[in-house]
């Protein structure tokens, strides 16, 4: 395997248990004859004949000496594309190199070895020695303003600037678009999610606050606590794919719902944003998949009662942390105060009357989540009633009374029963 341009680069793997990669394959971008963006992947010679490799996804890329093709995603296999990194660590990139758009490649390429997953980027044929310097929680602070300067654009446009240079201690490999660092502590490595200036309400606390809510009806989520910093709160959800060991951390792989729907964010693969499609998937990749396939009907619950509207498919994942594939632990959980009393929707299809977050719509197919009607009723109910103890969960979360009334509207809308 040679790796000659920028428009290839090997794809590393750190494979379960382990704490160092490996290569794993090799990926090249190119176009075809139209002229549009064709990515290929084809795993190494030497990883096949490895006994211990495990594909990069379970679907696409399964293990075989195939050369496989994309033209989705401007030729970025969603996998890959899900090691990368989204809104808010293009912008860091963005800053740093100086420049407003890079190439695919380059946005892989730049991005620190923190990203979600276990995978890894680089034109080398061998891969580097894992990282083992992570911020820590001492330095939130420092890590909050430089947050801050960046969403308020107070970064000078100068490569050279030491804020600039500093920004990277961000972290930029991790997706989502609001502003986060990645920062380590004796237990592990967390995500850090700071407040924007221009936040209507503590988006922290009341993120925390959802997480313990979703915890209390019964479903699995990320653990997470609050740290307050310069007066600001600091939310730091541990990281479900790291997990520290004395010789550094090992890394579960992690495909996005995006990917499992093979789908993107335009408008083109809309209608495949879909819970009856993705929990069809799960139910073949997942080693669990009746158990997996109800615990995502709680989910879909569970969002539609907070307002959740952004659970799009990018903010649900499967995770492997051995052989097996799961789904991960629920994160992202937001509510939305909508000003509609009677009919919200979610991200994603979630019954025969589309995305309408309503029960009976829910309810409509119950039979793809491997639940008949009466257990699908009992869990609508359940989940109901722990999430009509809204109030009194994020008020011991520490969210302020006056917060807490502004998202009110959220939390068991009357269209819910409608
Ligand atoms: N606890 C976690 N462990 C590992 N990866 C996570 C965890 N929480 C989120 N992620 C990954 O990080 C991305 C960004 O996190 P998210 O909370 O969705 O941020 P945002 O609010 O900016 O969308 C997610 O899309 C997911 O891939
Ligand atoms: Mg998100």
């Amino acid at each position: 395997m040679t790796s000659k341009s920028e428009s290839e680069c090997f794809v590393y793997i750190t494979l379960p248990g382990n704490v160092a990669s490996v290569t794993a394959g090799r990926f090249e971008l190119g176009s075809n004859r139209a002229g549009d963006p064709i990515g290929r992947f084809v795993y190494g010679r030497s990883y096949l004949e490895n006994p211990r490799a495990v594909p990069i996804d379970p679907v696409e890329l399964k293990l075989s000496g195939d050369t496989y093709e994309t033209v989705q995603r401007k030729g970025v296999f969603g996998a890959l594309r899900d090691a990368g990194p989204d809104f808010w660590g293009r912008r860091v990139i963005e800053k740093h190199a100086g420049k407003p758009m890079l190439s695919e490649m380059d946005y892989l390429l730049q991005s620190p070895d923190d990203r979600a997953g276990a995978l890894g980027f680089g034109l080398s044929q061998e891969p580097p020695s894992p990282r083992r310097v992570f911020n820590n929680t001492l330095d939130l602070e420092k890590l909050q303003t430089l947050a801050d300067a960046l969403v308020r654009d107070e970064i000078p446009n100068d490569p050279a600037a030491p804020q600039v240079q500093d920004l990277l201690l961000l972290g930029t490999s991790m997706g989502g678009a609001r502003p986060k660092a990645i920062v380590s502590d004796d237990d592990g490595l967390w995500i850090a999610k700071f407040n924007r200036h221009d936040d209507r309400w503590d988006n922290t606390r009341v993120e925390h606050a959802m997480l313990r809510l979703a915890r209390q009806c019964g479903i699995s989520t990320a653990e997470s606590r609050i740290e307050t910093v310069g007066g600001k709160d600091v939310l730091l959800i541990k990281r479900f794919d790291r997990e520290k060991t004395n010789g550094g951390y090992t890394r579960a792989r992690m495909i996005s719902g995006l990917t499992v729907l093979r789908a993107d964010e335009g408008v083109q693969t809309r209608p495949r944003w879909s819970y009856m499609l993705l929990v069809e998937e799960l139910r073949r990749i997942s080693a669990e998949p009746r158990k997996d396939a109800r615990e995502l009907f709680r989910r879909i619950c569970f969002n539609a009662l907070i307002s959740n509207i952004d659970d799009h498919p990018r903010n649900h994942a499967l995770i492997a942390k051995e052989d097996d594939w799961r789904l991960s632990p629920a994160y992202d959980l937001t509510p939305a105060p909508v000003v509609s009393q009677d009919h919200r929707d979610l991200a994603m299809d979630c019954g025969d009357l589309g995305r309408f977050a309503n029960a009976s719509n829910i309810l409509s197919q119950h039979a793809r989540f491997l639940l008949n009607k009466d257990e699908a009723d009992g869990i609508v109910k359940e989940m109901r009633a722990g999430v009509s103890k809204w109030y009194d969960t994020v008020r011991a979360c520490g969210v302020s009374q006056t917060d807490a009334e502004t998202i009110r509207g959220a939390f068991v809308y009357p269209g819910f029963d409608l």
